[in-house]
């Protein structure tokens, strides 16, 4: 995969480093900054020319190329729009506008001139993290299973000229491996059920371990799942021949004695729904239902490329969904790892069936708290769309915790109630619990099944069938890696602002 590499420099005249593309902001209602001045001169008045000529008013979003200077190939004017107005919205879309601009030519390397730059709501840090976090990320490629894939982006560098030195190099790397590791979640959600399927994802974790020597990685295999009595699990793998994995990454950054942060990914690598089968239209989609498995994987290699100073164990629960004469039928009756049973009413319910047990699992780890990560629900499309994913938690502290990462990072989530009254819909005739709860609120009734494996810890779930991938055109968005990512920084100490 094409990555860029940022460096932060301390430039003291802008116009003697050399680029094959220099990128100028420009607010619409303001004089020349110093550096755009000292550009202009050396580009003999290029810029001021432009303006005066009025096709390019420095509108948000407005982009314009110039000949350069003697030292930079090309000048990428960028609008900014009213420099009062210029808030954290407002610089994603600069960010975004740059990497269009980049995108549309051919240069290896930019010079970003950014000294004059200030966000109204933020500070430099968060704006160099999002940068480079936005031309990471919006560098993926589909590349795997195509003839002909899109065209790489040319560029590899970028320079940003900052006042500061070190802490910029730190946002920018961070926003780097952020970028990656959203990268990371996208191929794997995007690759076919016939190529990810659960043994691809252990080989995936075993790489990882290789390439990582704070991360071990261990592969619970289906015979080791009955013998701790995951027959919840083992119920969903049952009409298939894909073997099922349960993955386990154990990330030790931290001291010894440091509670561990754990992520537990839904790993769907197909879901056909089972002999509960789904409609034919767009079944396809239901390659992404790993999705939340991607972003644990995804945030695994953020945090182990920054080496953040703390623990953090991954486990992922993989297996396809599949009917056939042994898979588990409408009414089947299994007993889960913490010995409740379950009455399976519909087998396409099966996420919250493999996360169950996986939830129990992780008990052993004595963990800090406890994330769920599942494409889990169709309600949860239907509630929040794709803008937010479904967040729910037993404790507010976490709740808080997330959604600011969410905020923080532009990945953000929406609290919903987990409230014993929407439990009842759960209660079943035949078992402890039935696996799913009637036509109403099924985001909600899906999130308190789990919250019954999930007592013995701080926990949250956060439901990202809606978030997790867009439908046109269709591909996986690397979500919510960056809200992931961002709340193991702030967990870790790391760069508060
Ligand atoms: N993986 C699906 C949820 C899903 C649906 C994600 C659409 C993304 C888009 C999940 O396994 C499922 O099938 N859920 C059922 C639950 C129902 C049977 C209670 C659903 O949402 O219809
Ligand atoms: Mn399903
Ligand atoms: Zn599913």
């Amino acid at each position: 995969m094409s990555t860029i590499k940022f460096t932060a420099r301390k430039i003291s005249d802008v116009t003697t480093a050399s680029s094959q593309c220099a990128v100028l902001p420009m607010f619409s209602d303001t004089k020349l900054s110093a550096t755009a001045a000292a550009m202009d001169k050396s580009a003999g008045g290029a810029i001021k020319a432009s303006l005066d000529l009025g096709d390019f008013e420095a509108r948000s979003g407005q982009r314009v190329f110039l000949p350069g200077t003697a030292k930079s190939r090309r000048l990428l004017l960028v609008g900014c729009g009213e420099k009062k107005k210029f808030d954290r919205a407002a610089a994603r879309e600069f960010a975004q506008t740059v990497y269009n601009g980049l995108n549309d030519t051919s240069a290896k390397d930019a010079l970003l001139l950014l000294d004059h730059l200030k966000v109204s709501d933020a500070n430099e840090a968060w704006l160099l993290e999002m940068i480079a976090r936005t031309l990471q990320s919006s560098a993926y490629r589909y590349t795997e299973t195509v003839s002909k894939p899109k065209p790489a982006l040319k560029l590899a560098r970028v320079v940003v000229s900052t006042a500061t030195r070190a802490p910029a190099q730190r946002a920018l790397d961070q926003g780097s491996a952020t970028g990656r590791g959203v990268n990371v979640a996208r191929k794997l959600a995007d690759l076919p059920g016939n190529v990810c399927t659960p043994g691809y994802l252990a080989r995936q974790a075993r790489k990882l371990g290789r390439d990582n020597s704070k991360l071990s990685v261990q592969i619970l295999e289906e015979k080791k799942m009955r013998e701790l009595g995951m027959h919840s699990l083992l119920s969903v793998t049952a009409g298939t021949e894909e073997p099922a994995k349960l993955i386990v990454m154990n990330y030790s950054g931290g001291k010894k004695s440091d509670q561990p942060y754990v992520l537990v990914g839904k790993g769907i690598t197909f879901d056909s729904g089972g002999i509960s089968l789904k409609p034919g239209a767009k079944m396809d989609e239901m390659k992404f239902d790993m999705g939340g498995a991607a972003s644990v994987f995804g945030t695994m290699h953020a945090i182990t490329e920054m080496a953040l100073p703390l623990n953090v164990i991954a486990v992922v629960a993989a297996a396809e969904n599949m009917p056939s004469g042994k898979a588990t039928k409408p009414g089947d009756v299994v007993t889960s790892m913490a010995g409740k049973t379950i009455e399976v009413l519909n087998t396409d319910a099966e996420g919250r069936l493999v996360l169950c047990d996986a939830l129990t699992y992780v008990e052993r780890f004595k963990p800090a708290a406890v994330i769920d990560i599942a494409t889990l629900t169709g309600a949860c499309v239907v509630a929040l769309g794709s803008h937010a994913s479904g967040l729910y938690a037993n404790r507010d502290e976490l709740a808080e915790q997330l959604l600011s990462a969410g905020v923080e990072s532009h990945d953000r989530a929406w609290r919903m109630p987990l409230w014993d009254e929407y439990s009842k819909q759960l209660q079943s005739n035949f078992a402890d619990l039935a696996n799913i709860g009637g036509p109403g609120g099924g985001s909600v009734t899906a999130a308190c099944f789990l919250k019954e494996f999930a007592e013995k810890y701080d926990w949250a779930h956060l439901d990202i069938a809606g978030s997790a991938w867009d439908s046109s055109p269709k591909g996986a968005t690397g979500r919510p890696v960056s809200l992931l990512t961002r709340y193991l920084m702030d967990r870790s100490g790391s760069q508060a602002r």
